[in-house]
């Protein structure tokens, strides 16, 4: 691998997923605009994650990732921001109260517009279109016109991602990720559900802790802690020309970070160590993931770490397993034993979700929750078996009552997917089924955490 590295040497390199933009120009133009703008993160607050996921690496916390499968212009919408806003902090809180560790919150969001695709154009009857890539490149509906890479909607996405970003950091730090709010977060739809029954109870528990400690003195005023949350956002690095505008030179450390996002991961079809995307990832000094589909060996994977993370540098590096549920047992195993064979310490995480996409009869796309909830166990499973951290999971979900996932508590039926099916990309859990995900992790990580606590009997073995 070449040692030097600008934020364009990707584009000497091969490339696959890119839109097939008929004006050249106008997206240089968009581009060189872009690159004008502001920056939407600031490099510190990278560092500060990439810090916050060090310590999970060294399995003193947990990663919560999560959001939209592809965020869309027509759902830019105060309420929708909100209400994801609300369902990760109840998940956020699920997990730090009953699991009993810290957890780093980080939303795909603000930013999550490109997608990647299986194929690259799309049919139906005798028609065929180029396929939807994302607002940030073409339009969903099935249309000559709309199928047709724009590059002004860069401008688009851009601003969107202001937008959000700014009302997800009032949220944040502003007073509604406050503590003592812990029950105002159940409201709306999830409040009479049975998972918010149960975050019900939790809620309590946690608003008595809080009352003993006002009697003692601190408080959400006193204590800024109690009052604000830190929320980072996160997206795949997919449209390179866009993730180059955005990426500056930081003037505090003197090294690159992409600014459209705190982390940054490359996806399982863009994954090849010689291509574009692994070379643009090298030299940005952001977190990054990296999605470890059933096609990643252990060889290729070391490969793959050298590259982005030649100093092993602890939080540098996220592994987003999504093999499915029946996959997990033979292809995680052999890859964590490599991994810490060869002494490196990255963040294990489990995206349950991509790996067990299907095709229900009714002809919509969907994921049944049971596998989802299979693939989390296996996955825990094989962390405790090879003694290191299940430290994550990144999931599609979203804080709207949609009927995307089959099963849950609710037990959406393949026949009510017609009712709320409004993703506009891959199915996602609603807010309902994020919720007893959430309490199903906690119940992992709190039985790892016993176990590690857990004092080494002397056996007088040798
Ligand atoms: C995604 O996260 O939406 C995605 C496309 O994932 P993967 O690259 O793992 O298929
Ligand atoms: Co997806």
């Amino acid at each position: 691998m070449a040692t030097s590295w600008s934020p364009d040497s990707w584009r000497s390199k091969p490339i696959v997923q890119v839109p097939d933009y008929p004006e050249p120009a106008a997206l240089a133009e968009v581009e060189d605009k872009l690159s004008t703008f502001p920056p939407l993160v600031f490099a510190g607050e990278a560092r500060e994650l990439k810090k916050a996921l060090g310590e999970v690496a060294q399995g003193r916390g947990f990663l919560l990732q999560g959001g939209d499968c592809a965020e869309s212009f027509a759902e830019h919408k105060a309420d929708n921001i909100r209400d994801f806003f609300r369902i990760f902090l109840q998940m956020a809180v699920v997990l730090t109260y009953a699991g009993g560790s810290p957890v780093v919150k980080v939303g795909r969001i603000a930013g999550q517009f490109a997608k990647p695709r299986s194929a690259p154009t799309e049919k139906k009857g005798l028609i065929e279109l180029p396929s939807y890539r994302g607002d940030i490149v073409n339009g969903s509906d099935f249309a000559v016109e709309a199928r047709i890479p724009d590059p002004h909607r860069q401008l688009q996405a851009y601003r969107q991602s202001a937008a959000t970003l700014n009302l997800i950091r009032a949220f944040a730090s502003g007073g509604y990720a406050d503590l003592e709010r812990v029950h105002q977060w159940n409201l709306g739809f999830v409040k009479d559900s049975p998972q918010g029954h149960r975050y019900q109870e939790l809620a309590d528990r946690i608003t008595e802790t809080l009352n003993f400690m006002r009697s003692c003195g601190i408080t959400s005023e006193n204590t800024q802690q109690l009052r604000t949350t830190r929320f980072y956002t996160s997206h795949e690095a997919l449209l390179l020309g866009y993730e180059q505008a955005l990426t500056r030179l930081d003037s505090t450390s003197g090294d690159y970070y992409a600014t459209s996002g705190h982390m940054l991961w490359i996806g399982d079809r863009t994954r090849q160590p010689d291509h574009a995307h692994i070379e643009f990832a090298r030299g940005i000094k952001n977190p990054i993931g990296l999605k470890c589909g059933p096609s990643v060996e252990p060889d290729g994977l070391l490969r793959l770490m050298d590259i982005l993370d030649p100093k092993n540098e602890p939080g540098r590096l996220t592994l987003i397993c999504r093999f499915g549920a029946d996959k997990v047992g033979a292809h995680l195993p052999k890859l964590v034993r490599a991994v810490q064979k060869a002494g490196r310490l990255p963040v294990w995480s489990c995206d349950p979700m991509h790996g067990n996409t299907i095709s229900a009869a009714t002809g919509f796309k969907t994921r049944p929750f049971d596998r989802i909830l299979k693939e989390v166990e296996a996955f825990f499973d094989v962390l405790r078996a090879e003694n290191a951290h299940a430290g994550g999971i990144h999931v599609e979900m979203t804080g709207q009552n949609v009927t995307e996932c089959t099963g849950g508590a609710t037990a959406i039926s393949e026949t009510d997917l017609s009712d709320r099916y409004h993703t506009h990309c891959d199915p996602r859990l609603n807010a309902d089924q994020s919720l007893e995900l959430a309490f199903l992790v906690a119940e992992r990580m709190k039985t790892e955490r016993l176990n590690r606590a857990e004092p080494a009997v002397a056996t007088g073995a040798a």
